[in-house]
């Protein structure tokens, strides 16, 4: 769940900047702005639960680690995991519904357990090349088999948010990176969409990056994505 549907609360910013110094100068700058912070492999791959000490006084901290291995593996990861002060995890929903409740039991709680359904780098000829089909409801149901395992939520992209909305019921919590500020350029995203879009999608956490960590004036451009969805 968002700690609450307070706006703030429903926007996380991804800190995918190189050094921790810098990851928790933003998140002290950010502190009260927005209630979420993403940590993601590389800063965990360099400062592991560190960075996650350094972040979490700030707010929220959400851990972009994509857990993807056999059940038992997983589990204890999880249970390392659940030593720290964090309010996410993210797995891969392709790990299937034994490695998903292996998951809940390693965090003991079902409700940090986010599961990526397909990563949205994933295009037709990637999916090709692994041998999964296009089918358009390939998302909505990895999201239910995953939800339906136990996991608090999954990530998606917007434009899957309401058919996974439609698939998992109003509880879980879906979270949606892709999103841009209307007058923002789109990156290296596809599809990009506005965070109210999002919201109307039916995402309930938005992951914002380099809008946010790339703009000269980091508060002032998160004080404006939050007033965008009514804060
Ligand atoms: O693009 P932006 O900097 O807002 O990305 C924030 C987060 O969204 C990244 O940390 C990454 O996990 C995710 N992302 C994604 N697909 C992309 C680009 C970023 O899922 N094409």
């Amino acid at each position: 769940m968002p700690a609450t549907n307070a706006p703030h609360d429903q926007i996380a910013v991804a800190l995918d900047v190189p050094t921790l110094d810098e990851a928790a100068r933003l998140a002290a700058d950010l502190e009260g702005v927005v209630g979420w912070f993403k940590i993601g492999l590389e800063l965990f791959a360099a400062h592991g639960p560190e960075a996650v000490a350094r972040i979490r006084p700030h707010g929220r901290v959400f851990l972009d680690v994509k857990l993807h291995d056999i059940p038992t593996t997983v589990e204890r990861a999880a249970a390392r995991l659940a030593d720290l002060d964090i309010d996410l995890v993210t797995i891969h929903a392709l790990g299937g519904p034994d490695m998903i409740r292996a998951a809940i039991s390693g965090l003991s709680d079902a409700r940090k357990v986010l599961a990526v359904t397909l990563l949205t780098s994933m295009d037709a000829a990637a999916l090709d090349a692994v041998g999964l089909d296009t089918n358009a409801d390939r998302v909505p149901l990895l999201a239910k088999m995953a939800t339906g395992a136990g996991a608090g939520g999954v990530v998606c992209s917007a434009g899957q948010s309401w058919r996974v909305r439609e698939a998992v019921g109003q509880r879980p919590m879906i979270v949606t990176p892709g999103i841009r500020p209307a007058d923002h350029a789109d990156d290296d995203h596809a599809g990009v969409w506005t965070p109210q879009a999002a919201i109307d999608a039916g995402s309930n956490l938005l992951v914002i990056g380099r809008p946010v960590t790339r703009s000269a004036d980091p508060i002032a451009a998160a004080t404006a994505i939050v007033s965008s969805i009514g804060g």
